[in-house]
């Protein structure tokens, strides 16, 4: 796996010290909570960032899971939001809070916020570790963002190319021969 990586871009330990950071943001954000929040994970990409931001959130939570695809196979290119299975729990009312890697085109977080708004939360925010600023649109909004990045397609810490590299602990980019084969 390291023989593919051109470039670590963040660092393990950057990682881990901004979602510390992130979380302590996300818990003074809900200072009148009523009863818990729910967390909204988009999966796949999400799994570690969620797990390492949600130990370190001490509020009441739950857990609801959606997947979303936009890549298949070995490309880098979106091919469009596609709701893929349902959320698992019942957001009326609730207090939401989604949870993703990347905001890129926004195509994602357009879909899931539309579907969840529907639902009548009580609240809704959006947490993302890592934002892309060349693409994102202006009608998509995110409240919490860990790291600003190069419009560069990255791998590690949950994120895949052609579904490999999400046990890379860093941020990293691969080496164009790669991208270029899968
Ligand atoms: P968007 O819909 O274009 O905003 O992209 C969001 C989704 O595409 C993310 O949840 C990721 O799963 C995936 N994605 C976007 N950029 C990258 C990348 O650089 N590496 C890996 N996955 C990405
Ligand atoms: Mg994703």
């Amino acid at each position: 796996m390291d023989h593919d990586i051109e470039r670590i871009l963040i660092s393990r330990e950057q990682i881990a010290a901004r979602v510390h950071e992130l979380a302590g943001e996300i818990v003074v954000s809900y200072p009148n909570l009523h009863d818990r929040i729910t967390i909204v994970t988009i999966l796949s990409g999400s799994i570690i960032f969620l797990a390492d931001l949600i130990r370190q959130m001490p509020i009441k939570m739950e857990i609801g899971l959606i997947t979303v695809s936009s890549y298949s196979g070995a490309t880098t290119e979106s091919r469009g939001a596609r709701l893929m299975k349902d959320l698992n729990v019942d957001i009326r009312d609730r207090d939401v809070l989604i949870v993703d890697d990347i905001f890129d085109t926004g195509g994602t977080l357009r879909l899931v916020k539309g579907l969840l708004e529907e639902r009548r939360p009580r609240s809704l925010k959006t947490a993302v570790l890592l934002r892309k600023r060349a693409k994102n649109p202006p009608d998509v909004s995110v409240e919490f963002v860990g790291f600003d990045i190069e419009d560069r397609f990255v791998v590690g810490y949950g994120l895949d190319f052609n579904d490999q590299y999400r046990n890379c602990p860093h941020i990293a980019v691969l080496k164009p021969e790669v991208y270029a084969t899968g």
